[in-house]
């Protein structure tokens, strides 16, 4: 699959209210870029910007790779009329296009909800409602593809197994990951930023292939990276008495540039 890169550099605005900006974000070609952050700084905005559902943003900048995109929006968006099957081809069923209900079966299989098929998105829980938001994104068969806190529903056992299925079946694709998660980051990104009311910062992920053991050595690191990033917790060694505070330059070691993307893209 040729999948392009993503690139935004701008400022948006959203009832005359700064949401973000200016930054520049890249998201390379085929890779997995993962955007955390607190709430309302405006990562679904970023996201809705790219999925070309930018009504009411007022976006100041250039946009590019934006375009065969597939969305899985922060709310799961399922019809409370259709059954979880027809949700899931609901895409190409607005497109006009031919529906393959094998394969949306098959996602459904891997995502373990093939035995609910024909039941309403009502009689299921948020988990395996949030399940099924994702079947229907993994069907979609884009080039580019936009996670906007796919996982947050999923018990700790679930969410590692739906982020290993993504990863296999979105092989090849421009992947943006919006999560609350650093685990999950620290896993799954080839590029890792952190968006916060100060602006964009890119964080080096552990080196290795995706999706990245969670106990390993450099991704708990690139964990504890990201977390002191978002202030949840103190630097080693601030806070005591003399102790000269840690510049960013010894939290966030020197990486050559692009080093954690797959050999290629470097
Ligand atoms: N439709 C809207 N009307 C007014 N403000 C909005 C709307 N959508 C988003 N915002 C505001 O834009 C900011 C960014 O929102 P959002 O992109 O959803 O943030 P995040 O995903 O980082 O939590 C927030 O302050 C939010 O309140
Ligand atoms: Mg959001």
């Amino acid at each position: 699959m040729n999948a392009p890169a993503l690139a935004l550099h701008g400022t948006a605005h959203i009832a005359g209210r700064l949401v973000f900006g200016p930054l520049s974000l890249n998201a390379p070609a085929g890779c997995w870029t993962c955007l955390l952050g607190p709430s309302g700084v405006g990562k679904s905005t970023i996201l809705r910007l790219f999925a070309g559902l930018g009504d009411g943003i007022a976006f100041d900048g250039a946009l590019s790779g934006a375009g065969q995109v597939a969305l899985m929006a922060q709310d799961d968006l399922l019809l409370p009329w259709l059954s979880v099957l027809d949700n899931v081809t609901l895409g190409a069923r607005l497109r006009g296009q031919a529906v393959d209900g094998g394969a949306a079966l098959q996602v459904l299989e891997r995502v373990g909800l093939a035995d609910r098929a024909g039941d309403r998105p009502g009689d299921l829980s948020g988990g395996q409602r949030q399940r099924v938001a994702l079947a229907r994104t993994l069907t979609e068969d884009r080039p580019v593809v936009l996670l906007d806190e796919p996982f947050s529903a999923l018990d700790a056992r679930t969410r590692a197994q739906m982020q290993d299925l993504t990863v296999e079946l979105l092989t090849g694709r421009t992947v943006l990951l919006v999560t609350h998660d650093p685990a999950e980051a620290a896993r799954l990104g080839h590029v890792l930023f952190i968006l916060t009311e100060d602006g964009l910062q890119e964080v080096p992920p552990p080196d290795g292939p995706i999706p990245r053991p969670v106990g390993d050595a450099a991704v708990l690191a690139a964990q504890a990276r990201l977390l002191t990033h978002l202030g949840a917790v103190p630097v080693a060694g601030a806070g005591t008495r003399g102790a000269a505070p840690r510049a960013p330059r010894d939290i966030f070691p020197k990486k050559e540039p692009g080093a954690g993307l797959p050999r290629g893209r470097r």
